[in-house]
């Protein structure tokens, strides 16, 4: 059994990535479509077998597809995804979802009155650094984590917002592309309700949009997590930095297959001295607390694996009712809202309540 895919915008990421691991034999999926406005898109995803569409209507009320994968440029993604829908088909939106948070919940109620799924393609929950890191803490290797540093650090302009991703009214900047990434991991990571957002978003090298952001989460447990993305750090930063109430974990590289452990081995707290003046009629006493930490330092075993094409292998379980789908729409909402806070503690120099 294969699922049919049709593809609205057949660009750099549809035509290369998406087909690429729908034609895995271990995806069940099946290209068979693509709509897009160029027509050099078009003659390149005929020359791949697919049919080609210049008309959104043609290529919705002609196609029998199990799946619309929306991949244009951010502008188009809720209303291409609102009118698949609209037209009986499931439909997943190439990240981010959209622009804002109007545009998402705009995409959850009509998936919600057509009975339609909609889904958004979070790949880098597949990550094998964040797959390790989420694991680590999870398992408890470093006590209760009380601050994580999730960064992306490249020199040279590398990750440059060219094109569409230049464009503020495009859904441009890299809060948008590679911010939407690394929040969706640690909102999917931490699911405890937001106390506030603190964010420093700028442009640095783009004219119109951001190709700096830094995001501060604070959550109610007073665990801190900050996302850091930089398209000019000649000097980079881990990709990873975790500090626990035991010890802290990095992980160097986004493809790094283990994280690097510094823990507490043996926690010798002592009360050393105690003076009591206890002549006097104030009663006074001091003490001095020694502490006597002792460390075990090791790389752990390697990333549970995963893969991208995970992404598209839960949907088909999705499809076939026998799994829960693992990126839901509310989630992708919470992480939009976040965004948009993190958009608005920038331009106010605030911390906004969430
Ligand atoms: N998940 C990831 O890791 C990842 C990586 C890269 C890009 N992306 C996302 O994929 C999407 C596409 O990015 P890209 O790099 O392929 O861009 P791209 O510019 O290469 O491709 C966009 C395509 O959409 C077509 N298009 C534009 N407007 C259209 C419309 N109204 N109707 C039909 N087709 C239209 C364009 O002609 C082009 O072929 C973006 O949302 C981007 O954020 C995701």
């Amino acid at each position: 059994m294969s699922y049919k895919v049709g593809f609205m915008g057949f660009g750099g990421m549809i035509s290369g990535y998406h087909l690429g691991t729908i034609r895995r034999e271990d995806v069940p999926f099946e290209a068979v479509a693509a709509f897009d406005i160029d027509p050099e898109r078009r003659a390149d995803a005929e020359a791949k077998g697919l049919i080609a569409y210049d008309d959104p209507d043609r290529f919705l009320s002609e196609g029998k597809y199990d799946l619309v994968v929306v991949g244009t440029s951010n502008n188009y993604h809720c209303e291409l995804a609102c009118r698949a829908m609209e037209a009986g088909f499931n439909v997943m939106t190439e990240k981010p979802a959209a622009r804002n948070s109007a545009e998402v919940a705009r995409m959850i109620e009509t998936s919600e009155r057509t009975g339609k799924l909609f889904t958004v393609h979070q790949n880098r929950r597949w990550d094998p650094d964040f797959l390790k890191v989420r694991q680590a803490i999870a398992d408890g290797c470093i006590g209760k984590p009380y601050m994580i540093e999730s960064r992306i650090h490249s020199a040279n302009g590398a990750g440059d917002m060219y094109g569409w991703r230049g464009m503020k009214d495009h859904g441009g900047g890299m809060l948008l592309d590679w911010g939407v990434h690394m929040l969706d991991q640690i909102l999917y990571m931490i699911e405890e309700p937001i106390r506030t957002v603190y964010a420093n978003v700028f442009p640095l090298w783009s004219e119109e949009v951001d190709d700096y952001a830094k995001v501060v989460i604070t959550f109610e447990s007073g665990l801190c997590a900050q996302m850091e993305v930089a398209t000019y750090a000649p000097i980079p930063l881990p990709r990873w930095m975790v500090w626990g109430d035991r010890g802290a974990l990095t992980m160097q590289d986004i493809g790094s297959p283990a994280a690097h452990v510094r823990r507490i081995k043996q926690d010798t707290t002592a009360y050393e001295k105690v003076k009591a003046f206890e002549d006097y009629e104030v009663h006074f006493r001091e003490q001095s607390r020694h502490r006597i930490q002792e460390f075990e330092e090791f790389d752990t075993d390697r990333s549970p694996g995963g893969g991208w094409h995970s992404l598209y292998q839960n949907l088909a379980g999705v499809l076939a009712g026998k799994e829960e789908l693992i990126v839901k729409p509310a989630q992708v909402l919470r992480c939009m809202k976040v965004i948009e806070a993190a958009f608005r503690s920038s331009e106010e120099g605030i911390a906004v309540r969430f």
